[in-house]
């Protein structure tokens, strides 16, 4: 089948890709991305000359570029990445959150209707349930927990996520939701905690752990989250929503200290920080329902998936060192210069 992958250039799309094109070596990938801050080009650098890879520079909010490939390629199937998807930015400036996470998912979605009612998946996330209390730990996001969000953009993607169950019930689109929870591996933009943490601590420069450390996240490694939306692509009931997690809960300030020890660096590097407004507490997943229904189960335990990790950025440096030697470093002195 042909399956168009939009974000691709992105941190899960990216591995998505890769993921993709070793699993199902038959199928058309078309990889749409607009190549914002966070799309690079060098994640797909072994892929691009694939005679079954095509990679296209687009806005997911253009709709007739949208059409006019859709046109062009007449996909099975389209899985939606593409998104504005870090929290402190949002923050910062919301509408580009609202334009690309809510409207470019309903230019996709008229896209999917007007040409035959293509299957579609849209990649969300647990921030769309909220938080849970520190003190709580028998609690746990189910498909079930009403949506209730804290930042600009969890209010973004429950946004796209109501509308993409509206447009299945109005318009009966075969539509999917996948809500995940922290994912972590290689590709991961350095803006976000665990890569940003191993690119300082290799600098030798300051962590910055937003208020105490204490706010928990639930890890997982980014290819079982890949496997899990193949497995709801190919065989999730339509119309449903799967939350993705692997029971693997931990301290914002546990993940830094790991990182500090498995790289041989002191903890004096940990400084603590001015606190994210709204900083969401805690997230648990329960996976429950993909596992009884697709048999899905994460394959990488942590200690693993952090070590796997930590050595891509060792090996890796020209990938991570050329993002941030750019206008990151813009971003890094707006972001932490007087926090
Ligand atoms: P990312 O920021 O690394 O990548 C996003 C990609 O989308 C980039 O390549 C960017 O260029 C592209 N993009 C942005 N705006 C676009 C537009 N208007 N048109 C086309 N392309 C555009 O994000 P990520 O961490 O890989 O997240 C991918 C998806 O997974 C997002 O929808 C996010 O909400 C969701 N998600 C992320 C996590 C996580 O831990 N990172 C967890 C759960 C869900
Ligand atoms: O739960 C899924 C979500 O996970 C995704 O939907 C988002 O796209 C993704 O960015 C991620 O959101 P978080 O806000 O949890 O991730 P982030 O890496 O930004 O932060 C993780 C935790 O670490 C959070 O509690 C804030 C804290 N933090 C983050 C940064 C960047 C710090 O203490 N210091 C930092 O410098």
């Amino acid at each position: 089948m042909t399956v168009i992958v939009t974000g691709g250039a992105g941190f899960i799309g990216g591995n998505f890709i890769h993921y993709h094109l070793k699993a199902h070596p038959g199928d058309r990938v078309v990889c749409l991305d607009k190549l914002t801050y966070a799309g690079n080009l060098s994640t797909l650098a072994s892929v691009m000359e694939y005679p079954n890879f095509r990679f296209c520079k687009l806005d997911i909010c253009d709709r007739e570029g949208i059409n006019r490939l859709f046109d062009e390629e007449q996909p099975d199937a389209v899985i939606n990445f593409a998104a504005e998807s870090h929290v402190d930015r949002s923050i910062e400036d919301p509408g580009v959150f609202l334009q690309t996470n809510i409207i470019g998912t309903s230019v996709l979605m008229d896209a999917c209707r007007a040409h035959g009612n293509v299957r579609f998946h849209q990649v969300s996330t647990d921030e769309v349930y909220g938080d849970l209390p520190l003190d709580r730990p028998d609690l746990f996001f189910t498909e079930e927990t009403p949506i209730h969000t804290s930042s600009p953009y969890s209010s973004s993607k429950a946004g796209a996520d109501l509308l993409v169950l509206a447009y299945y019930r109005t318009y009966g689109l075969p539509v999917t939701i996948s809500r995940c929870s922290n994912n972590y591996g290689p590709y991961h933009f350095p803006e976000k905690l665990i890569p940003l943490m191993i690119a300082n601590c290799l600098n030798d420069k300051p962590l910055p752990v937003y208020g105490e450390g204490k706010n928990v996240r639930d890890w997982l490694y980014v290819e079982d989250h890949c496997k899990a939306i193949d497995l709801i692509l190919r065989k999730g009931r339509i119309g449903e929503v799967y939350n993705v997690g692997g029971h693997n809960e931990m301290a914002n300030i546990e993940i830094v200290k790991r990182i500090v020890h498995a790289l041989g660096k002191s903890e004096d590097l940990i400084t603590y920080v001015t606190d994210r407004k709204g900083h969401d507490l805690r997230y648990a997943i329960d996976p429950t329902k993909i596992h009884k229904e697709l048999g899905w189960l994460p394959e990488t335990k942590f200690t693993d998936g952090i070590q796997k990790t930590i050595a891509w950025y060792l090996e890796h440096r020209d990938w991570w060192e050329e993002i941030i030697s750019g206008e990151y470093q813009n971003y890094y002195q707006k972001m932490y210069g007087d926090r």
